[in-house]
């Protein structure tokens, strides 16, 4: 699942804002075999999530009507053959470059297929 939103507020600008959200994602992500990519840049977000289709349907339901964010836009959700992360959840602490290196100038404006192009990129790395 991957899916892109806009931040709301400090959420994603403040250090407190990314701890607060990686501290609860670590602990319900390790519990539900869900690992996840986060990034922030430009106040859009992106994430990539993976796990079984129930706990990815649960989780999905808490972040769309989680306030910190919205106009949540699901980019891709289809089943793969094997995991790409293994972290519960990573945050990718250099959005710019990662961005530069895929050739896009920013988020906000992603399709499925570059999106996924971003996390080839990142394993890569
Ligand atoms: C951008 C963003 C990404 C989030 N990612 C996750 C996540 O991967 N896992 C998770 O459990 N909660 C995530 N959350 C938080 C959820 O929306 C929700 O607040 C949380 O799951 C509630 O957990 P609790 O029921 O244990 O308090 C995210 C929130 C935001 C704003």
């Amino acid at each position: 699942m991957i899916y892109a939103s806009e931040a709301v507020g400090a959420t994603g600008a403040s250090t407190l804002s990314i701890a607060q959200i990686l501290g609860v994602s670590e602990r319900n992500n390790r519990r539900d075999h869900v690992s996840g990519c986060l990034m922030f840049h430009d106040g859009h977000i992106l994430q990539v999530l993976e796990g079984a289709r129930a706990d990815l349907d649960r989780l999905m339901r808490r972040i769309l009507v989680d306030p910190r964010h919205a106009g949540v836009r699901v980019l891709s959700d289809m089943p793969i053959a094997e995991r790409r992360m293994q972290d519960p959840m990573f945050l990718c602490g250099d959005p710019a470059s990662l961005l530069e290196r895929t050739g896009l100038p920013c988020i906000s404006c992603l399709t499925a297929t570059e999106a996924e192009a971003m996390l080839e990129i990142r394993k890569a790395a």
